[in-house]
């Protein structure tokens, strides 16, 4: 059987399949099945910045002019707020998950507040840490590379606080994603996600409302990520993960062609429960035995644009040809 276990942020993994940070993984008894069903390491659900940001304005004033400190602010806030439950849950994680390494997650939008957390992260025992960032533009005065700049900037500032690996988890809206991952690379990245799914907002017109749009993605929502994957393997200087639309071992073998170091996976759980994770699993070992493959890491960028550096299709953006309706 074809070897599937790798390494991931430095860690040794038993197989590239990472359940992603969700729903999913806001539980220790989910940590457990994720881990028994077979994946190969699990990232947390995301403790968001807005949360933390609340929980620091419910602080009586009193409380925060004795602890001017972000550091107190910080130790005031895991021992009595919401970033609390989380340390907890990361605790909780790591014993549940046994020997499958364990990502904490934060959401970031602006670059000072998660400094002394993220050692926090570190003693509660993730073996590293995805910063899930995504800042909203808010106004046409922000350009490109005032949003480009924050979040190379939050990464920076994490970097040098922390020990644990980084991977930065990116939506899909950058005008240049070379240049930024180039970016975040050198801003102490050891990894990049590409690409997170966004929350999608809907309308229901009867009731002029917004309304939730589809939280799961679709088997068809892959290529995206598929395509910079490709084009990233062997320019940036940090691993590459995919994510968004993979279903199926067919797909997660695509990505680990394309060059991806590991995949990330949660709609497709969502949508087959956990047993989808060992059965991928499977057969991505029985498609890279029928593909003549001996491992995971003899595949890893076998199709990436720098084993076809003339072929143009890594780059074509526009249909040539009409589509024929008939
Ligand atoms: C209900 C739900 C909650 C999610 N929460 C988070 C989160 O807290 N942090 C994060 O980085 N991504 C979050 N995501 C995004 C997923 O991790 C993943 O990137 C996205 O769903 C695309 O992968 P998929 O096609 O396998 O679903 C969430 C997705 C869903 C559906």
């Amino acid at each position: 059987m074809a070897q599937l276990s790798t390494t991931y942020l430095g860690i040794p993994v038993r197989n590239p399949l990472v359940v992603s940070s969700s729903n999913l993984t806001a539980h220790k008894d989910n940590i457990r099945k994720a881990a028994e069903a077979g994946a190969g390491a699990i990232v947390l659900k995301s403790l968001f910045e807005e949360q933390i940001r609340k929980d620091l304005a419910a602080i009586p004033a009193e409380q925060l002019e004795a602890n001017p400190e972000a550091q107190a602010m910080m130790n005031a806030l895991a021992s009595h707020w919401g970033s609390a439950d989380y340390l907890q849950l990361v605790k909780d994680a790591v014993s549940a998950a046994g020997p499958v390494p364990v990502i904490a997650s934060i959401n970031c939008i602006h670059d000072d507040l998660w400094l002394d957390f993220a050692e926090q992260l570190e003693s509660a025992g993730a073996k590293a840490l995805e910063l899930n960032i995504a800042p909203f533009p808010q106004s046409p005065k922000v350009s490109a590379k005032d949003l480009e700049d924050l979040v190379v900037s939050i990464v920076r500032n994490v970097s040098v606080r922390t020990r644990l690996p980084l991977a930065v988890k990116l939506s899909p809206y950058f005008t240049n994603p070379f240049a930024i991952v180039e970016r975040l690379a050198g801003a102490g990245a050891r990894a990049v996600v590409l690409f997170n799914r966004l929350y999608r907002f809907d309308f229901d017109l009867k009731k002029r409302a917004i309304v939730s749009g589809p939280a799961k993605s679709g088997t068809q929502e892959y290529h995206e990520s598929l395509r910079w994957i490709a084009n990233l393997y062997g320019v940036a200087a940090c691993e590459l993960v995919g994510g968004t639309g993979i279903h199926s071992a067919e797909t997660a073998l695509k990505f680990i062609a394309a060059g991806a170091q590991t995949v990330q996976l949660c709609s497709a759980i969502n949508a087959g429960g956990w047993a989808v994770l060992g059965s991928i699993r499977d057969e991505m070992s029985s498609m890279l035995d029928e593909l003549g493959y001996a491992s995971v890491d003899a595949f890893r960028g076998s199709l990436s644009r720098r084993t076809h550096p003339q072929n143009e299709q890594y780059e074509r953006l526009q249909y040539l040809k009409a589509i024929d309706p008939r």
